[in-house]
Protein backbone atom coordinates (compact mmCIF):
# COMPACT_ATOMS: atom_id res chain seq x y z
CA UNK A 1 0.00 0.00 0.00
CA UNK A 2 1.45 3.54 -0.98
CA UNK A 3 -0.60 5.40 0.99
CA UNK A 4 -3.39 4.77 3.75
CA UNK A 5 -5.47 7.57 5.77
CA UNK A 6 -6.73 5.56 8.75
CA UNK A 7 -9.49 7.19 10.79
CA UNK A 8 -9.09 10.89 9.88
CA UNK A 9 -10.11 13.94 12.04
CA UNK A 10 -9.87 17.58 11.37
CA UNK A 11 -11.50 20.12 12.90
CA UNK A 12 -10.55 23.83 12.68
CA UNK A 13 -11.08 26.08 15.76
CA UNK A 14 -11.68 30.20 16.35
CA UNK A 15 -9.36 32.12 17.82
CA UNK A 16 -11.25 32.11 20.68
CA UNK A 17 -10.97 28.15 20.94
CA UNK A 18 -14.26 27.46 19.89
CA UNK A 19 -14.96 24.86 17.21
CA UNK A 20 -15.56 26.14 13.97
CA UNK A 21 -15.83 23.49 11.36
CA UNK A 22 -14.89 19.67 12.32
CA UNK A 23 -14.47 19.11 8.49
CA UNK A 24 -13.33 15.62 8.41
CA UNK A 25 -14.71 12.69 10.42
CA UNK A 26 -13.41 9.18 10.39
CA UNK A 27 -12.22 9.45 6.67
CA UNK A 28 -10.07 6.85 5.28
CA UNK A 29 -8.20 6.35 2.19
CA UNK A 30 -6.55 3.73 0.31
CA UNK A 31 -4.19 4.39 -2.87
CA UNK A 32 -1.92 1.75 -4.24
CA UNK A 33 1.58 2.19 -5.60
CA UNK A 34 0.43 3.53 -9.50
CA UNK A 35 -3.70 3.76 -8.78
CA UNK A 36 -5.06 7.23 -9.41
CA UNK A 37 -8.20 8.61 -7.13
CA UNK A 38 -10.22 11.42 -8.10
CA UNK A 39 -11.73 13.22 -5.18
CA UNK A 40 -14.93 15.59 -6.43
CA UNK A 41 -17.16 17.18 -3.83
CA UNK A 42 -18.89 20.51 -3.05
CA UNK A 43 -16.96 24.07 -2.25
CA UNK A 44 -15.99 24.02 1.61
CA UNK A 45 -16.08 19.59 1.95
CA UNK A 46 -12.56 19.39 3.24
CA UNK A 47 -11.09 18.72 -0.06
CA UNK A 48 -7.70 20.80 0.43
CA UNK A 49 -7.78 20.24 3.80
CA UNK A 50 -7.49 16.49 2.68
CA UNK A 51 -4.69 16.96 0.50
CA UNK A 52 -3.08 19.23 3.21
CA UNK A 53 -2.92 16.66 5.53
CA UNK A 54 -1.19 13.69 2.69
CA UNK A 55 0.88 16.71 2.25
CA UNK A 56 2.32 17.01 5.74
CA UNK A 57 0.67 20.82 5.16
CA UNK A 58 -1.20 20.58 7.79
CA UNK A 59 -1.96 17.53 10.70
CA UNK A 60 -4.80 15.68 11.68
CA UNK A 61 -6.42 16.17 15.00
CA UNK A 62 -6.86 12.18 14.86
CA UNK A 63 -5.97 8.94 12.97
CA UNK A 64 -2.63 8.22 10.80
CA UNK A 65 -1.22 8.91 7.53
CA UNK A 66 0.88 6.21 6.32
CA UNK A 67 2.91 6.49 3.38
CA UNK A 68 4.64 3.17 2.57
CA UNK A 69 3.46 1.56 5.57
CA UNK A 70 5.28 4.14 7.42
CA UNK A 71 3.58 6.42 9.64
CA UNK A 72 4.39 10.06 8.88
CA UNK A 73 3.90 11.27 12.39
CA UNK A 74 7.21 10.02 13.67
CA UNK A 75 8.87 11.69 10.72
CA UNK A 76 11.18 14.50 11.32
CA UNK A 77 14.68 16.40 10.13
CA UNK A 78 15.72 14.77 6.86
CA UNK A 79 13.09 12.05 6.08
CA UNK A 80 10.64 14.55 6.84
CA UNK A 81 12.09 17.01 3.97
CA UNK A 82 12.96 13.67 1.60
CA UNK A 83 8.90 12.60 1.86
CA UNK A 84 7.87 16.62 1.30
CA UNK A 85 10.90 16.86 -1.75
CA UNK A 86 10.56 13.43 -3.38
CA UNK A 87 7.96 11.26 -2.41
CA UNK A 88 5.16 13.61 -3.17
CA UNK A 89 4.57 16.12 -5.74
CA UNK A 90 1.95 19.11 -5.29
CA UNK A 91 0.24 21.19 -8.14
CA UNK A 92 -1.79 23.78 -6.58
CA UNK A 93 -5.24 25.56 -7.63
CA UNK A 94 -2.66 28.41 -8.57
CA UNK A 95 0.90 27.63 -9.36
CA UNK A 96 2.57 29.52 -6.31
CA UNK A 97 5.89 29.70 -9.13
CA UNK A 98 8.15 32.22 -7.25
CA UNK A 99 7.99 35.41 -9.27
CA UNK A 100 11.19 36.22 -9.35
CA UNK A 101 12.61 33.37 -10.42
CA UNK A 102 13.03 31.96 -14.64
CA UNK A 103 10.78 28.96 -15.07
CA UNK A 104 13.59 26.77 -15.04
CA UNK A 105 14.99 28.19 -12.02
CA UNK A 106 11.45 27.38 -10.39
CA UNK A 107 11.19 24.14 -11.79
CA UNK A 108 14.56 22.87 -10.94
CA UNK A 109 14.52 24.37 -7.41
CA UNK A 110 12.82 21.24 -5.45
CA UNK A 111 16.22 19.56 -6.88
CA UNK A 112 18.75 21.29 -4.81
CA UNK A 113 19.65 19.17 -2.04
CA UNK A 114 18.06 16.05 -3.47
CA UNK A 115 21.26 14.32 -4.72
CA UNK A 116 20.52 13.99 -7.66
CA UNK A 117 23.35 15.09 -10.15
CA UNK A 118 22.61 18.76 -11.34
CA UNK A 119 23.33 17.54 -15.08
CA UNK A 120 20.68 14.84 -14.90
CA UNK A 121 17.91 17.35 -13.38
CA UNK A 122 18.91 19.64 -16.08
CA UNK A 123 18.16 16.62 -18.37
CA UNK A 124 14.77 15.64 -17.15
CA UNK A 125 14.05 19.57 -16.55
CA UNK A 126 14.34 19.90 -20.13
CA UNK A 127 12.92 16.77 -21.24
CA UNK A 128 9.49 17.51 -19.50
CA UNK A 129 9.45 21.52 -20.09
CA UNK A 130 9.85 20.08 -23.66
CA UNK A 131 6.98 17.61 -23.24
CA UNK A 132 4.60 20.17 -22.28
CA UNK A 133 5.71 22.90 -24.73
CA UNK A 134 7.75 25.45 -22.50
CA UNK A 135 11.02 24.68 -23.03
CA UNK A 136 11.47 28.10 -25.09
CA UNK A 137 10.03 30.45 -22.42
CA UNK A 138 12.20 28.78 -19.69
CA UNK A 139 14.22 32.13 -19.07
CA UNK A 140 10.67 33.76 -19.12
CA UNK A 141 9.50 34.65 -15.14
CA UNK A 142 5.48 33.76 -14.41
CA UNK A 143 4.55 36.73 -14.91
CA UNK A 144 5.63 37.33 -18.12
CA UNK A 145 3.73 33.66 -19.02
CA UNK A 146 0.14 32.82 -19.84
CA UNK A 147 -1.72 31.15 -16.51
CA UNK A 148 -1.61 27.86 -18.72
CA UNK A 149 1.95 28.13 -19.45
CA UNK A 150 2.67 28.78 -15.82
CA UNK A 151 0.61 25.90 -14.73
CA UNK A 152 2.51 23.44 -16.80
CA UNK A 153 5.36 24.58 -15.29
CA UNK A 154 4.13 23.72 -11.99
CA UNK A 155 3.18 20.22 -13.28
CA UNK A 156 7.02 19.90 -14.21
CA UNK A 157 8.40 21.18 -11.02
CA UNK A 158 5.90 18.62 -9.23
CA UNK A 159 7.24 15.54 -11.10
CA UNK A 160 11.03 16.82 -11.70
CA UNK A 161 12.14 14.42 -8.17
CA UNK A 162 9.60 11.45 -9.76
CA UNK A 163 8.09 11.51 -6.76
CA UNK A 164 5.74 8.45 -6.17
CA UNK A 165 2.48 10.24 -5.26
CA UNK A 166 1.36 12.96 -7.28
CA UNK A 167 -1.21 15.43 -5.32
CA UNK A 168 -3.37 17.60 -7.69
CA UNK A 169 -5.64 20.23 -6.17
CA UNK A 170 -8.14 21.19 -9.07
CA UNK A 171 -5.11 22.23 -11.36
CA UNK A 172 -7.19 22.85 -14.66
CA UNK A 173 -9.52 25.27 -12.38
CA UNK A 174 -8.03 28.79 -13.66
CA UNK A 175 -7.68 27.47 -17.38
CA UNK A 176 -9.35 27.63 -20.43
CA UNK A 177 -11.50 24.09 -21.63
CA UNK A 178 -8.42 23.67 -24.24
CA UNK A 179 -5.36 24.17 -22.25
CA UNK A 180 -7.69 22.59 -18.91
CA UNK A 181 -7.84 19.12 -21.63
CA UNK A 182 -4.26 19.20 -22.21
CA UNK A 183 -3.47 19.81 -18.84
CA UNK A 184 -5.32 17.14 -17.82
CA UNK A 185 -4.05 14.72 -20.32
CA UNK A 186 -0.37 15.55 -19.43
CA UNK A 187 -1.39 14.54 -15.43
CA UNK A 188 -3.14 11.05 -16.40
CA UNK A 189 -0.27 10.26 -19.30
CA UNK A 190 2.63 10.96 -16.55
CA UNK A 191 0.66 8.77 -14.47
CA UNK A 192 0.77 6.05 -16.61
CA UNK A 193 3.87 5.85 -18.15
CA UNK A 194 6.29 6.02 -15.14
CA UNK A 195 3.46 4.79 -12.65
CA UNK A 196 3.20 7.84 -10.53
CA UNK A 197 -0.04 7.39 -7.94
CA UNK A 198 -2.17 10.53 -8.45
CA UNK A 199 -4.65 12.10 -6.42
CA UNK A 200 -6.69 14.64 -8.04
CA UNK A 201 -9.86 17.03 -7.09
CA UNK A 202 -11.36 17.68 -9.85
CA UNK A 203 -15.10 19.27 -10.34
CA UNK A 204 -15.07 17.37 -13.53
CA UNK A 205 -16.78 14.16 -13.91
CA UNK A 206 -15.64 13.52 -16.92
CA UNK A 207 -12.53 13.95 -15.78
CA UNK A 208 -12.95 11.70 -12.92
CA UNK A 209 -14.33 9.06 -15.11
CA UNK A 210 -10.73 8.76 -16.67
CA UNK A 211 -9.74 7.57 -13.03
CA UNK A 212 -9.55 4.04 -11.78
CA UNK A 213 -11.18 5.56 -8.84
CA UNK A 214 -13.33 7.99 -7.91
CA UNK A 215 -14.32 9.29 -4.22
CA UNK A 216 -17.07 11.90 -3.28
CA UNK A 217 -15.83 13.74 -0.06
CA UNK A 218 -19.26 14.08 1.85
CA UNK A 219 -19.74 14.91 5.47
CA UNK A 220 -16.19 14.41 6.23
CA UNK A 221 -16.08 10.87 4.38
CA UNK A 222 -14.76 9.73 0.98
CA UNK A 223 -17.53 7.26 -0.24
CA UNK A 224 -16.20 4.72 -3.32
CA UNK A 225 -18.63 6.03 -6.65
CA UNK A 226 -18.62 3.15 -8.82
N1 LIG B 1 -7.21 27.44 8.28
C1 LIG B 1 -8.54 27.36 8.40
N2 LIG B 1 -9.18 27.90 9.46
C2 LIG B 1 -10.51 27.77 9.61
N3 LIG B 1 -11.32 27.14 8.75
C3 LIG B 1 -10.75 26.59 7.67
C4 LIG B 1 -9.34 26.66 7.43
N4 LIG B 1 -9.06 26.00 6.28
C5 LIG B 1 -10.25 25.54 5.82
N5 LIG B 1 -11.25 25.88 6.65
C6 LIG B 1 -12.67 25.54 6.47
O1 LIG B 1 -12.75 24.14 6.27
C7 LIG B 1 -13.72 23.83 5.29
C8 LIG B 1 -13.08 23.01 4.18
O2 LIG B 1 -12.18 23.81 3.45
P1 LIG B 1 -11.40 23.28 2.18
O3 LIG B 1 -10.52 24.36 1.71
O4 LIG B 1 -10.76 21.99 2.52
O5 LIG B 1 -12.61 23.00 1.16
P2 LIG B 1 -12.59 22.51 -0.36
O6 LIG B 1 -13.39 21.26 -0.42
O7 LIG B 1 -11.18 22.44 -0.82
O8 LIG B 1 -13.38 23.65 -1.12
P3 LIG B 1 -13.15 24.30 -2.60
O9 LIG B 1 -13.79 23.35 -3.57
O10 LIG B 1 -13.90 25.58 -2.54
O11 LIG B 1 -11.69 24.48 -2.82
C9 LIG B 1 -14.29 25.17 4.82
O12 LIG B 1 -15.50 25.38 5.50
C10 LIG B 1 -13.25 26.17 5.24
O13 LIG B 1 -13.83 27.40 5.51
MG1 LIG C 1 -10.07 23.54 -2.22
Amino acid sequence: MLLQLEDIEKSFYLRDGRLARNVLKNLNLRVNSGESAAIIGPSGSGKTTLLNLIALIDTPDKGNVLFSDENLKGLSGRKLDEYRNQSIGIVFQLHHLLPQLSLLENVLLPTLGSGVQKADSQKRAKELLERVGIWDQRNQKPGELSGGECQRAAVVRALINQPRLLLADEPTGALDEENADKLANLLLEVHKEQGTALIMVTHSTELASRMEHKYILRNGQLVENE
